[in-house]
C-alpha cells in the first residue's frame, strides 16, 4: 500500500472494511469547524473556573488569605479542599490519593490549592493573583538520581527473573557495562486540558470533558461531588488529541469544574491555560537505566541484568502499570536467556507522571537497544547483525515473563526492510562518507518493535456498544471508544456499515457519552478498535439478525439464507433496499437497537505470581533512519526514513499510515528534542513552545518511506487487524540508535555516552567525549 494513495470514495458495493476511507472529521480538523469542547455554545450563564497552583515544591501551608481574591472583580466564589463534598482525591488507583485541592500539604510546584470561579476567565485569572499564602517550605527531591539516593518511592519494586544472571554475566566472554538517562515527554495536545459541568435537576451533573476515560471522569467526579454515579454524564465528542495525557489526568479538571458548579449552581467551564497545563500535568515518566550484558563472540546474549528507575512524581497515577510495561518490552524483540529485570517507583516533588503513547514500553525499549548498540560497539560487528542474532524464533520463545512468542514475523519483516532500505549499500556508502568528512558524521540504524496488545490490568480488556437502527434505515452508532484524532470513529463505522451491506455514509458516529454505554476501559493500549470495534459488530450482528428473520417472512426463505450487501437485503431470487426492510421490521414490532459487548479471550495475567499472557498478540514493525550530525555545533539532521510496520489487515491504511507517520515523528521528537529541564527548587522551566521544542513539520525527514506489511493477524481480532497507535512511536528509537552511530565513528570500538533526549547540547557533550578519549 502506498503512503500516498489518495482516500477513495469508496463504492457502496464491495463493503468499507480495509479501505482508506477518509477520517470522518478530516475536513471540519482542516477547515476549523470540528467542535472542540471550547467551541461549544455556552449555556446561559456559564462561569470561567481558574486553578491556582502552589508557589513551592516541598512543604506545608502555613495559612491561606483569600480576602482579596474574593473581593476582586467578576468573582462569584474561591473553592479550596474545604468546598468538597465528598472525597478530596481525583486518584485512578485505590491505593493512593491525588488531591484535587492540596490541602495543608504540598507535593509538587503548581500543584492546585485554591480555583477561582468568575465572570470571565480573564477576571479569574487577575483574581487568583491577590492571594497571600504562606507556605513552611523543604528541600524538594527534583530528579530521579536525587530520589534513588534518599529511596523514597511510590510503591514497592518489581522485578522479572529468570536463571542465574549472576553466574551467567561472570561465564560470558564479554561483558558490557553501562548507564544512561531517557528523557520525559510533554504531551502537547494541541486542545488542551477543559471541561464544562452543567448542573442539573436533583444533584445531577453533566459533563462535557476532553478525556480518554469518560467512564472514570464519571466516577472521579462523582465521588468528589459526593453524589452516586448515575447522577453523572459524561460526554466527549473528540479530543483535540490524547497521547495518555487525558487517560487519568483529565478526571482532576472535570472535578474542579464540577465542585464549582455544584457550589454556585452555574454551568462551569475550566480551561487550562497552556503554561499551566504543563506545569499542572503529568509527563511520560524520564528514567536512570542501568544494564550489565554478557554475551560471546558472536554478539549472542547470555546474561542480561538491568534495572529502571523511573520518576513518577509526588503520587502513583498509573505509574504501576506504566512500570511493568517497561518491563514487559525490556527484551523488545530478543530472546534473553538468563536475565533479570528489575523496577524502581521512585517518588519525586515533582507533577505526577503518567501514560505516554506506549505506556512505559518506549522507555523499556531504548534500555534493550541501547545494550544492543554496545554490544556490537564491543565486538565491531554492524548493529542489525547483533539485531538479528538475538531475536527471539522457535525454541527460543519464551518472553522474561513466560509468555511464548508464537508467531515469528519480526526476522522477515527485518529482513525485507534491510533489503528494500538498502541498508547494507547504505552503511557501506556512510562510511566512506565519515572517512571523508572531519566535521560531518553520518549515522544508520536499523531497529525493530515488538509491541505487547492488551491491557495488564486484565478487567480493562472489554468493550461495549449500542446500536440503533431508525425506521428510515440510517443507523446510530455509540460505543465506550473515545475519538482524540487516531481514526477510532471512522474504523468501527466502517465495521458496521459491513455489518449491514450498507454505505458508511449510513451510520452516524455519536459522541461518547456515559449514559449510553457504562463502565468502559479507557481509549488507551492501542485497543480502540480491537475492542470497540468488536462490541459494536456484535450488537450490530444482533439487530442484523433480527431484520433478517423479516426479510425471510417476506421472501419465503430461511433466515440464514438472507444476505445483506450493496444497500439491499437478499433473499432467494428477491431482495429489497435495507431501509424498506427496517421500515418492515418497526411496523412487524421487531427491535432494531441493541447493546454488544466484547471481552478479549485467552489473556490472563498473575502479577504476584508473574505468571500467564498478558499479551492476545504482539504487534510488529522496524525503521531505519539515516542522520547526519554536525560535530562542532551537535546539530542533527534526519535525512531519510523507511518503515515497515504490521498492523495486520489493516482496517484502514490510510488511517494507520497516518498513525505510523505521526507516532514515528512524536517518538523522535521524544528522543531528540524535547528536553524537560526542572530547576532545583522543582519548577518546570520549559512550560510553552517557547523553551519546549516539538517536532514540525519541517522536521518531518524530506525522505519519508512508509510501507505496511503484508500480514494477517494469527488470532481472530476484528478483520484479522492489529493495533496502531502506539507501536509507531518506538520506531523512532532507529533515530536514537543512529545519532549513536555517528558519534561512535569518531571513536570506534568505543561507549557512546549520550543521554536521551539527543539534543545538540547532548550531541556536542557526546563528540566532547569521544574526542577526549580517542
Ligand atoms: N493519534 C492521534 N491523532 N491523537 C492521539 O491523541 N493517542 C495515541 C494513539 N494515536 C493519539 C493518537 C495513544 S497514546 C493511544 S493509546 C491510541 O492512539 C489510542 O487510540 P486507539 O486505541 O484507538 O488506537
Ligand atoms: Mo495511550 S499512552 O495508552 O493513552
Amino acid at each position: 500500500m502506498s503512503p500516498h494513495e489518495t482516500l477513495a470514495v469508496v463504492p457502496v458495493t464491495d463493503g468499507v472494511m480495509s479501505r482508506s476511507v477518509a477520517h470522518d472529521s478530516a475536513v471540519k480538523h482542516v477547515a476549523g469547524t470540528a467542535r472542540y469542547i471550547d467551541d461549544v455554545p455556552e449555556p446561559a450563564g456559564t462561569l470561567h473556573v481558574v486553578p491556582s497552583g502552589a508557589a513551592i515544591a516541598a512543604g506545608r501551608i502555613l495559612s491561606i488569605d483569600l480576602a482579596a481574591v474574593r473581593a476582586a472583580p467578576g468573582v462569584v466564589a474561591v473553592l479550596t479542599a474545604a468546598d468538597i463534598r465528598g472525597r478530596n482525591d481525583v486518584s485512578p488507583v485505590d491505593f493512593d490519593v491525588d488531591p484535587c485541592f492540596a490541602d495543608g500539604r504540598v507535593e509538587f510546584h503548581a500543584q492546585v490549592v485554591f480555583a477561582v470561579v468568575a465572570r470571565t476567565r480573564d477576571e479569574g485569572r487577575r483574581a487568583a493573583r491577590l492571594a497571600r499564602i504562606e507556605y513552611e517550605a523543604r528541600a524538594p527531591v527534583v530528579d530521579v538520581d536525587a530520589a534513588l539516593e534518599g529511596g523514597t518511592t511510590v510503591m514497592p519494586d518489581y522485578e522479572f527473573r529468570r536463571g542465574d544472571v549472576s553466574r551467567a554475566l561472570t561465564h560470558a566472554r564479554h561483558r558490557a557495562q553501562g548507564s544512561f538517562l531517557v528523557g520525559g515527554q510533554e504531551h502537547f495536545y494541541l486542545e488542551g486540558q477543559v471541561a464544562l459541568a452543567t448542573p442539573g435537576e436533583d444533584g445531577d451533573m453533566h459533563v462535557l470533558s476532553s478525556t480518554q476515560h469518560p467512564s472514570e471522569v464519571q466516577h472521579v467526579v462523582a465521588r468528589v461531588l459526593g453524589v452516586p454515579d448515575h447522577a453523572v454524564t459524561c460526554e466527549v465528542r473528540r479530543m483535540g488529541g490524547g497521547f495518555g495525557g487525558k487517560e487519568s489526568q483529565a478526571s482532576q479538571w472535570a472535578a474542579i469544574a464540577a465542585v464549582a458548579a455544584q457550589c454556585t449552581g452555574h454551568p462551569c467551564k475550566l480551561r487550562l491555560d497552556r503554561d499551566d497545563d504543563m506545569a499542572m500535568t503529568g509527563k511520560r515518566h524520564d528514567f536512570r537505566i542501568t544494564y550489565d550484558v554478557g554475551f560471546d563472540e558472536t554478539g549472542l546474549i547470555h546474561g542480561y541484568d538491568i534495572t529502571y528507575a523511573a520518576r513518577c512524581g509526588y503520587s502513583a497515577d498509573l505509574s504501576l502499570g506504566i512500570c511493568d510495561r517497561t518491563m514487559f518490552h525490556a527484551d523488545n524483540a530478543y530472546y534473553l536467556g538468563d536475565v533479570h529485570i528489575g523496577t524502581r517507583r521512585m517518588k519525586t516533588n515533582t507533577v505526577s507522571n503518567t501514560a505516554f503513547r506506549g505506556f512505559g514500553g518506549p522507555q523499556g525499549m531504548v534500555g534493550m537497544e541501547r545494550t544492543i548498540d554496545a554490544i556490537a560497539w564491543t565486538l565491531g560487528l554492524d548493529p542489525l547483525d547483533v539485531r538479528k542474532r538475538n531475536f527471539y524464533a522457535p525454541g527460543r520463545d519464551y518472553t522474561p515473563y513466560g509468555q511464548r512468542v508464537e508467531d515469528n514475523v519480526l526476522l522477515p519483516l527485518v529482513e525485507t526492510l534491510e533489503r528494500t532500505s538498502d541498508y547494507r549499500e547504505r552503511r557501506l556508502a556512510a562510511e566512506a562518507f565519515n572517512e571523508g568528512s572531519a566535521i560531518l558524521k553520518k549515522g544508520i540504524a536499523l531497529t525493530p518493535v515488538k509491541f505487547g496488545i492488551s491491557f495488564t490490568l486484565m478487567h480493562l480488556n472489554q468493550a461495549g456498544a449500542l446500536v440503533h437502527v431508525y425506521s428510515d434505515g440510517s443507523v446510530q452508532l455509540n460505543h465506550g471508544g473515545t475519538e482524540m484524532g487516531q481514526g477510532l470513529y471512522i474504523k468501527v463505522a466502517q465495521v458496521v456499515a459491513d455489518e449491514f451491506g450498507i454505505e458508511v455514509g449510513r451510520v452516524r458516529i455519536t459522541a461518547t457519552t456515559t449514559a449510553k454505554v457504562p463502565n468502559t476501559a479507557p481509549t488507551a493500549a492501542s485497543s480502540g478498535a480491537d475492542l470497540n470495534a468488536m462490541a459494536a459488530k456484535a450488537a450490530a450482528r444482533t439487530i442484523r439478525e433480527r431484520m433478517a428473520a423479516v426479510a425471510a417472512g417476506e421472501f419465503a426463505v430461511r433466515p440464514e439464507e438472507v444476505t445483506f450487501r450493496g444497500g439491499r437485503a437478499y433473499g432467494g431470487n428477491r431482495s429489497m433496499t435495507f431501509d424498506e426492510l427496517a421500515k418492515k421490521a418497526v411496523l412487524s414490532r421487531v427491535s432494531l437497537s441493541s447493546t454488544g459487548f466484547y471481552r478479549t479471550p485467552k489473556i490472563a495475567w498473575d502479577r504476584a505470581n508473574k505468571k500467564g499472557r498478558p499479551f492476545l498478540y504482539f504487534a510488529y514493525g522496524a525503521a531505519c533512519s539515516e542522520v547526519t550530525i554536525d560535530t562542532l555545533t551537535g546539530e542533527m539532521k534526519v535525512d531519510r526514513v523507511d518503515i515497515l510496520h504490521d498492523v495486520g489487515r489493516s482496517l484502514n491504511p490510510a488511517i494507520d499510515i497516518g498513525q505510523i507517520e505521526g507516532g514515528f515523528v512524536q517518538g523522535m521528537g521524544w528522543l531528540t528534542t524535547e528536553e524537560l529541564v526542572f530547576d532545583d527548587k522543582g519548577r518546570l522551566l520549559t512550560h510553552a513552545p517557547s523553551t519546549y521544542k516539538i517536532p514540525t513539520a519541517a522536521d518531518v525527514p524530506a525522505d519519508f518511506r512508509v510501507a505496511l506489511y503484508d500480514n494477517e493477524n494469527r488470532e481472530d481480532t476484528i478483520g484479522r487487524s492489529k493495533a496502531v497507535g502506539e507501536p509507531p512511536l518506538m520506531l523512532a528509537i532507529s533515530v536514537f540508535s543512529a545519532v549513536a552511530d555517528a558519534v561512535h565513528a569518531l571513536a570506534p570500538g568505543r561507549p557512546v555516552a549520550l543521554d536521551a533526549p539527543a539534543t545538540p547540547e547532548a550531541i556536542l557533550e557526546a563528540v566532547r567525549a569521544a574526542r577526549g578519549r580517542s
